[in-house]
C-alpha cells in the first residue's frame, strides 16, 4: 500500500532500481514500512496520481503507466484503488501474468493451471501490455495507452488435470501419467511409414541445410533433456549441437550466426534465463525454436518457432513427466530434420519411430513393478550423500536423477561420467555409501561393470538401472527395464530414478511437490 492506502500493489518481479526510487520518493516525503522494493511501486503511483490535475476515468491508468515507466526490472503488476472499486490493473514484463476471462468475473494469476477451475479461456498479456479488468468486461492498451482489441485463447487443459485424482501427491501422479503424456507429444507427428510432420513450424529443407551449428540452451531438467537431444540430432543429423545453461550463455557471448538454429527447451516457457538467452540469440540473427509446454507462454511468443510437449499441466515444482516429452519431442524434432536433411538412412529412422511408439507401454511395465525401488528406499533415505555414475547418454540421466534426488529428498549428490571417477571422486567412496549406477548401452557394459566394481570394492552399497544382461555380480539391487534404442534409452532409464527421489522424500515425511527453496516457474534471474 502507498502511504495514503489509496493503492494496493501485487508484485512478482524484482525492481533494480528500487533504491533510487526510494531514494527519490523520501525527498518528497514518502515514508517505507518495510525493505521491499515492491513498497516504492504503489508510493510512485501514489505520486503520478497526485500530480495528475485531471479528473477523467484514465487517470488511474496514466499514473499507474507513470510508474511503470520509471521501473527497472522484471515485474507483473496488479493495482487497485479504493478511488476505483470497479477496476483492476495490470501490467507485465519479463514476468509472467494470465488473465482468465469467466462470466461475469475474470481472474489473474501468474500461471494457466491455476485459473483452471474457472476458466478455459485466457488473455495472455504482451510484455508493456496494460490490462484495465472489470467485472464483466476487460480493455487493453499499448504501452502508450492506446486501447486495443486482444483476441481470447482456448486452453485444451483440462482442470481435473490440476486434481490429485487419487494420488498422494502430484509428482506421483505426473510419474504416472508419462505413458499419456507421452503418447499426447507424440500426437499426429508421425505415424509408421509416413515421414514426421511439424504442422506447427515452417522450417524448409533450405534453411535446414545452411545450418552448421546447433544449441541447445536451457536451464535444470530441461537442459538436461537438451543433452540427449545432442546425442539424438548430432548422430541423426550430422549437425554438431552445442548444450549450454541459458544462464552461462546469456553473459558469454556465444559464437552464434545466422547459419546457427538455437533450440530453447522450457517447461514453464517462462523462465528468465532461457527467455533473455532466445532474445540475445535472435540479436545475433540465429533463427530460435522453442519447445515449451505452456500454450501461449513468453518463450514461444519470443521464438521464430515454437513447438508443445503437450505433456499436460505439471504441477509438482520437480520435473518428470515434462522431461519424458521434451526428450521425445527433440526425438521426433531429430527424426523429422534427418528425413529433411538425408543424413540417417529410412530404415534407421523408421525403427527409431517404432521404439518411439513403444515406449508407452514400457514404461507401464516400469511403472507396474516398483516394490524394489520402495525397499531400496527404505534402505537409504537417511543417507547423506549418493552418488550417480554412467556412460554416454546414461551419464545425461544420471545428471537427471541426482538433481531429482537433491531437489526433494535434501541428500547431497553428484553424478559422474563413470569413467571420470578415478580422476578424482572415487577418493569420496567410503564404507556404505549408496552408487546407483545406469547402464543401458551394449557397448559400455564392460567399461561400466568395471568401475562398478571399484566402488564395490571399497565397501559402496550399489543400485543399477539396466536393460542388458550383467554378469553374475555382488550388486545390492538391480532394476531391471525393458530394452530400447539407446538414443532413447534415458526416456526409460529416468523413471526408476524419478521414483526413488519420490519413495525417498516420502520416507522422509518431506513435501514432495513443495520442496524448500524452490519455485515451479523461475522467473527472475
Ligand atoms: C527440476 C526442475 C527445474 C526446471 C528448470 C527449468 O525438476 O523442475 O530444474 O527444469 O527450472 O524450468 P523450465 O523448464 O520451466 O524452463
Amino acid at each position: 500500500m502507498d502511504n495514503s492506502n489509496s493503492f494496493a500493489v501485487v508484485h512478482n518481479g524484482i525492481i533494480e532500481n528500487y533504491s533510487d526510487l526510494r531514494d527519490f520518493l523520501g525527498k518528497n516525503g514518502y515514508t517505507f514500512l518495510s525493505q521491499t522494493d515492491t513498497e516504492v511501486i504503489p508510493n510512485l503511483i501514489h505520486y503520478y496520481f497526485s500530480k495528475d490535475e485531471k479528473t477523467d476515468d484514465e487517470k488511474f491508468l496514466r499514473a499507474v503507466k507513470c510508474c511503470v515507466n520509471d521501473l527497472k526490472g522484471s515485474y507483473a503488476i496488479e493495482v487497485i484503488s479504493p478511488l476505483y472499486p470497479d477496476r483492476i490493473i495490470v501490467v507485465r514484463k519479463d514476468s509472467p501474468l494470465v488473465i482468465g476471462k469467466g462470466v461475469k468475473e475474470n481472474h489473474i494469476a501468474s500461471d494457466i493451471p491455476a485459473l483452471l477451475k474457472f476458466t478455459k479461456d485466457f488473455y495472455l498479456l504482451n510484455d508493456n501490455e496494460y490490462a484495465v479488468i472489470y467485472n464483466d468486461y476487460i480493455k487493453f492498451y499499448n504501452s502508450n495507452l492506446e486501447e486495443h482489441t486482444k483476441p481470447v485463447k482456448n486452453i485444451e487443459w483440462d482442470a481435473s488435470a490440476t486434481e490429485k485424482g487419487g494420488f498422494e501427491d502430484f509428482m506421483l501422479k505426473e510419474i504416472y501419467e508419462q505413458p499419456n503424456s507421452i503418447r499426447e507429444t507424440i500426437g499426429s507427428r508421425f505415424k509408421l511409414g509416413e515421414p514426421c510432420s511439424f504442422d506447427d513450424i515452417d522450417i524448409s529443407k533450405e534453411y535446414l541445410s545452411t545450418i552448421n551449428k546447433i544449441y541447445i540452451v536451457a536451464c535444470g531438467t530441461a537442459m538436461h533433456a537438451g543433452l540427449v537431444g545432442k546425442n539424438l540430432i548430432e548422430k541423426l543429423c550430422n549437425i554438431p549441437v552445442c548444450v549450454d545453461i541459458a544462464s552461462e550463455f546469456r553473459y558469454r557471448n556465444p559464437i552464434i550466426d545466422e547459419k546457427t538454429l538455437c533450440i530453447y527447451v522450457s517447461q514453464s516457457g517462462e523462465t528468465a534465463d532461457t527467455i533473455a538467452a532466445l532474445k540475445l540469440s535472435k540479436s545475433k540473427g540465429a533463427k530460435t525454436l522453442a519447445i515449451s509446454n505452456v500454450i501461449g507462454s513468453s518463450i514461444t511468443r519470443e521464438a521464430d518457432f515454437c513447438i508443445y510437449t503437450h505433456a499436460g499441466p505439471e504441477i509438482a515444482v520437480a520435473s518428470t513427466k515434462a522431461y519424458t516429452s521434451q526428450v521425445v519431442l527433440l526425438a521426433i524434432l531429430a527424426i523429422y530434420f534427418a528425413e529433411m536433411l538425408g543424413s540417417t538412412d529410412l530404415k534407421i529412422l523408421e525403427d527409431l519411430k517404432k521404439d518411439i511408439l513403444d515406449l508407452p507401454s514400457k514404461i507401464h511395465a516400469i511403472l507396474d513393478n516398483t516394490q524394489e525401488l520402495q525397499d531400496f528406499a527404505k534402505k537409504v533415505y537417511t543417507q547423506k550423500d549418493m552418488f550417480f555414475l554412467g556412460r554416454g547418454t546414461d551419464y545425461n540421466t544420471s545428471l537427471e536423477g541426482s538433481l531429482k534426488l537433491k531437489e526433494i529428498s535434501y541428500i547431497h549428490s553428484e553424478a559422474y561420467a563413470a569413467g571420470e571417477l578415478k580422476h578424482g571422486p572415487i577418493a569420496l567412496i567410503e564404507n556404505g555409501i549408496t552408487v546407483i549406477s545406469i547402464i543401458t548401452d551394449s557397448n559400455l557394459v564392460e567399461k561400466s561393470i568395471s568401475n562398478i566394481q571399484e566402488v564395490i570394492t571399497r565397501g559402496a552399497r550399489t543400485l543399477i538401472v539396466t536393460n542388458q544382461n550383467l554378469p553374475n555380480a555382488n550388486f545390492d539391487f538391480v532394476i531391471n527395464i525393458p530394452k530400447t534404442n539407446p538414443l532413447i534409452s534415458p526416456i526409460l532409464s529416468v523413471i526408476p530414478l524419478q521414483l526413488i527421489s519420490y519413495y525417498i522424500s516420502k520416507n522422509k515425511g518431506l513435501d514432495v511437490d513443495k520442496p524448500r527453496n524452490l519455485a515451479k516457474s523461475v522467473t527472475v534471474e
